[in-house]
């Protein structure tokens, strides 16, 4: 059976045929359909890309209703049960798990490349005291374009890998270089007798001691936190690189973007204004009364409901668990106990349940990251050194894919048409 579409145009009586393939239509065949010769093409309007898909990948598959998310066909369960933040990257990045020489490998290439130019440190340096961590880190990752003019070559194979060695190895660094900024202490050079995580534990938090070694409970927990934000197929930020990357622009300068993006609060912002609320409500008892301020449109329940999600988060599903883990160390967040309350009032209530609302990401992931001792604007610096593996593994395939040209959507022109000029002089007359 030969998958199509028939569309009529009610304004011509013309019938066409529109192929279907993997379960969509092109939107330039819809670009065919006209009324004239000389008359525009249709186009599809779809602000936030809602039922457009921008590319074919085979890096992240989500089946939101089913609450399912997969990287490279791995469920994410097994893989943060299992695997370490590591092995993902090269899972993401290369498309299948390393043999044991593979990882070492990899493992030797990354702890290699944790050192920055000695310039980055001193233009780090020369932020502001009181810099937003996420600024600070965006522009230190554009800035080392500067450093590898060679990362411009994107359609070097071997190039393209030592740039994405290079990002996900500095990444870590130039995150806690942000961090100690603000808090005016010095940076700590990276350790790399320690694995990834516990080397980014230290260079956050190592003062006098010669060597800082983070509790395993919490290297594990973070290296977690990070597997769950690897990648998430096209989110704003991924969008952001790959919509810059169409440029033919290094993978720095698209990174940057893409961290950007996620800067923003709808896309990494939300864990904030989830203590924020929880701070707000203040114990359980005044749950019901958040609710119902909810329920008549007064806020929302901030860390429910996701766009695609129609289902229970499974990345809040695994962050609930951590949450154990890191609490045995640190103390329990007193906030905890409020959210626990909430989360289970709202799945049995009907306003949320009725429009499918479940915990998301965020819910549960603030807490943890608030254990750590890390202030909010470092949560997405968070986010990011975790999703920059995505971000790469979207970014390269890009690169490779022959159907993709440069990032140019359409508009519907609203505004005036053919007005004359008028001169200032007679204008201001
Ligand atoms: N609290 C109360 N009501 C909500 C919420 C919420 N958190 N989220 C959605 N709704 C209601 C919304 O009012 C609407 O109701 P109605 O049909 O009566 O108008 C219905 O549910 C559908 O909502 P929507 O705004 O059309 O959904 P969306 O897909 O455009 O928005 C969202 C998704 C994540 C922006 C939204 O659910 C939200 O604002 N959640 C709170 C913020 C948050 O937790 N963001 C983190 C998202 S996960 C991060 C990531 O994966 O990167």
């Amino acid at each position: 059976m030969t998958e199509s579409l028939t569309v009529r145009d009610n304004r011509t009586g013309q019938e066409y045929d529109v192929p279907i393939a993997d379960g969509a239509i092109k939107a330039a065949d819809l670009g065919k359909i006209k009324t004239g010769d000389d008359a525009p093409g249709l186009a599809v309007y779809d602000p936030g890309f809602v039922n457009t898909a921008s590319c074919r990948s085979s890096v992240t598959y989500i089946d939101g209703d089913k609450g399912i998310l997969e990287y490279r066909g791995y469920p994410i369960e097994q893989l943060a049960e299992g695997s370490t933040f590591l092995e993902v990257a090269y899972l993401l990045i290369h498309g299948s798990l390393p043999s044991k020489v593979e990882y070492e490998q990899w493992v030797h290439d990354i702890t290699y490349h944790t050192f920055v130019h000695e310039n980055v440190k001193g233009f780090m340096e020369g932020f502001r005291y009181d810099a937003h961590p996420m600024g600070m880190l965006m522009a230190s990752v554009g800035a080392l374009s500067t450093f590898y003019p060679e990362a411009g070559m994107i359609q070097d194979a071997d190039n393209r890998q030592m740039q994405i060695i290079r990002m996900i190895a500095k990444m870590p660094t130039l995150g806690a270089w942000s961090f100690r900024h603000a808090q005016g202490k010095p940076f700590v050079y990276p350790d790399n007798d320690l694995s990834y995580t516990a080397n980014f534990l230290s260079m956050l938090f190592k003062m006098s001691e010669s060597k800082y070694e983070a509790d395993e409970r919490l290297v594990r927990a973070l290296d977690t936190l990070f597997i769950l934000h690897a990648d998430h197929e096209q989110n704003c930020s991924t969008n952001a690189v790959r919509s810059v990357g169409s440029s033919q622009v290094d993978p720095y300068s698209a990174v940057a973007a893409g961290i950007g993006a996620l800067y923003g609060p709808l896309h990494g912002g939300a864990n904030e204004a989830v203590l924020r609320m929880l701070r707000r409500i203040g114990s359980k008892e005044n749950i019901p009364d958040f609710i119902k301020g909810v329920k008549d449109g007064n806020e929302r329940l901030m860390g429910f409901g996701h766009r695609v999600y129609k289902n229970y988060d499974p990345r809040a599903k695994i962050i609930k668990k951590a949450c154990d883990d890191v609490f045995e160390v640190t103390g329990v967040n007193p906030l905890l106990e409020i959210a626990l309350e909430l989360e289970k009032i709202a799945l049995e209530d009907e306003y949320f349940v009725k429009r499918k609302l479940y915990p998301n990401v965020d819910f549960y992931s603030g807490l943890i990251y608030e254990a750590f001792q890390f202030p909010p604007e470092m949560f997405t610096v968070l986010f990011a050194i975790g999703r920059t593996p995505g971000w790469l593994a979207q970014w390269l395939e890009l690169t490779q894919d022959k159907e993709q040209r440069i990032a140019r959507p359409k508009q519907l022109y609203m505004g005036d048409r053919g007005l004359d000029f008028t001169p200032r002089e007679q204008r201001w007359a």
